[in-house]
């Protein structure tokens, strides 16, 4: 999926991923979370084309999005012109000042591979923090979804957007990886009334994870675990976490 990312596909992605997510619904989930915390800003690492930012700056929480891609940031800016975007790595990155909360949200953890990238990332993010501020994001749940790929699975995805249609068809094996990683190779097509176009493809490595792998990264990092919440997501069996910076 990381070829939608930059190179004009960031375009084609904000117009599929506009079908496969529900906006409304993760903005009134995270948002929830957030006043429920009783958080008054919030930071959105791997924010992509700025679908749920234009929510947040349109609420009263204070909002700054992230992203590894240039693109995606610079389309996040198009898109909402008084938002604050920044480019940045999640392993890496330092606001100018700590925010209350961060949320990660699409999955974006997937691309954590390795223990080490995980424990850089959430070092930095503890440091972005203020105190007692609050961790959340989404994975997805090894448990379920290995099972469900063992073998080799295929899977179509179509989306539409402003009388376009786009489809996806994904092929994703467990491969016996490590760190519960898996293959998911894609090739994404735009249909017209008379052909249908290959937009591109990519084969990426991804990585799913056990809650109990998460109980201990998040203790080794000094996030107190406050919850898990099963959470369907459009293809993926998927657990959202609430933690807290100690
Ligand atoms: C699956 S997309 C999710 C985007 C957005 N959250 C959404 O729901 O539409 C993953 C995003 O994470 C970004 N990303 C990947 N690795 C990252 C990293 N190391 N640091 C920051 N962002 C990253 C990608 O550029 C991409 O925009």
């Amino acid at each position: 999926m990381q070829s939608l990312y930059s190179n004009g596909f960031e375009k084609v992605y904000d117009e599929m991923y506009q079908s496969f997510i529900d906006y409304d619904d993760e903005y009134k989930f995270y948002s929830n979370l957030i006043n429920k915390h009783k958080k008054s800003n919030v930071l959105e690492i791997g924010c992509g084309s700025g679908n749920l930012a234009k929510r947040f700056i349109n609420s009263t929480l204070g909002y700054i999005g992230l992203d590894l891609s240039e693109d995606m940031v610079r389309l996040s800016k198009l898109k909402n012109p008084s938002g604050t975007f920044i480019q940045g790595d999640i392993t890496k990155y330092a606001l100018k000042k700590p925010l209350e909360s961060t949320i990660i949200t699409g999955r974006t953890s997937s691309y954590l591979l390795s223990n080490k990238t995980i424990h850089s990332a959430l070092k930095t993010i503890h440091n972005n923090l203020t105190v007692d501020g609050i961790l959340c994001f989404d994975f997805i749940d090894a448990n379920r979804f290995i099972k469900s790929i063992k073998g080799g699975k295929k899977v179509y995805h179509e989306a539409y957007f402003d009388n376009k249609c786009y489809y996806r068809e994904s092929y994703m094996k467990d491969n016996n990886l490590d760190n519960f990683m898996f293959n998911w190779d894609s090739a994404y097509y735009q249909k017209t009334k008379s052909e249908t176009i290959k937009l591109t493809e990519d084969k990426s490595i991804v990585r799913a994870f056990t809650k109990n792998e998460w109980e201990l990264f998040l203790y080794l990092n000094n996030f107190e675990l406050l919850e898990f919440i099963d959470r369907k997501s459009y293809a993926f069996d998927t657990y959202v976490v609430v933690a807290k910076k100690i």
